[in-house]
């Protein structure tokens, strides 16, 4: 069995970017997180970052029949991507949003995610954190301990 760890725009810069908000934290190291997490259940983690929707659609297309579920981290399209929900719509993938920030504390265009009604949960606020969570989550829900 295997997950995919997805993630969208600017987020290969983190560690350097905003860590006032991200933190210190690089991306490999949220990747190790929900690897971590998933090795220990015997499930594989790939990963995949693009500051591209179009990549990011194709990667979802193409999880389906490949993964059990997608850890995603859509960044500012999460509130924007019709492209993305729909891609999200068109597999039976689960997918689990996370953002690193707790997005509703900040500016009111980051209260909105035109994914989350596709998706099967959202982690928000906890950090890099969120994506061993997220990990965890569809785990223990594809285990049917839901
Ligand atoms: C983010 C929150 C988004 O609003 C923002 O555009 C990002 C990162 C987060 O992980 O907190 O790039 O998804």
């Amino acid at each position: 069995k295997r997950l995919l760890v997805l993630n969208g725009p600017n987020l290969n810069l983190l560690g350097k970017r905003e860590p006032g908000i991200y933190g210190h934290g690089t991306l490999d190291d949220a990747v190790k997180l929900a690897r971590e997490t998933a090795t220990e259940k015997g499930i594989e983690v790939d990963e995949y970052q693009s500051n591209h929707e179009g990549e990011l659609i194709d990667a979802i297309q193409q999880a389906e029949g490949k993964y059990e579920g997608i850890i995603f981290n859509p960044a500012a399209y999460t509130h924007t991507s019709i492209g993305l929900r729909d891609a999200i719509s068109a597999i039976e993938v689960p997918v689990v949003e996370v953002h690193i920030s707790n997005v509703h504390q900040r500016e009111s265009f980051r209260h909105h995610s035109m994914l989350a009604p596709v998706c099967q949960g959202q982690i928000v606020g906890f950090g890099l954190l969120g994506y061993r969570l997220a990990a965890l989550a569809l785990i223990e829900s594809l285990e049917g301990r839901r």
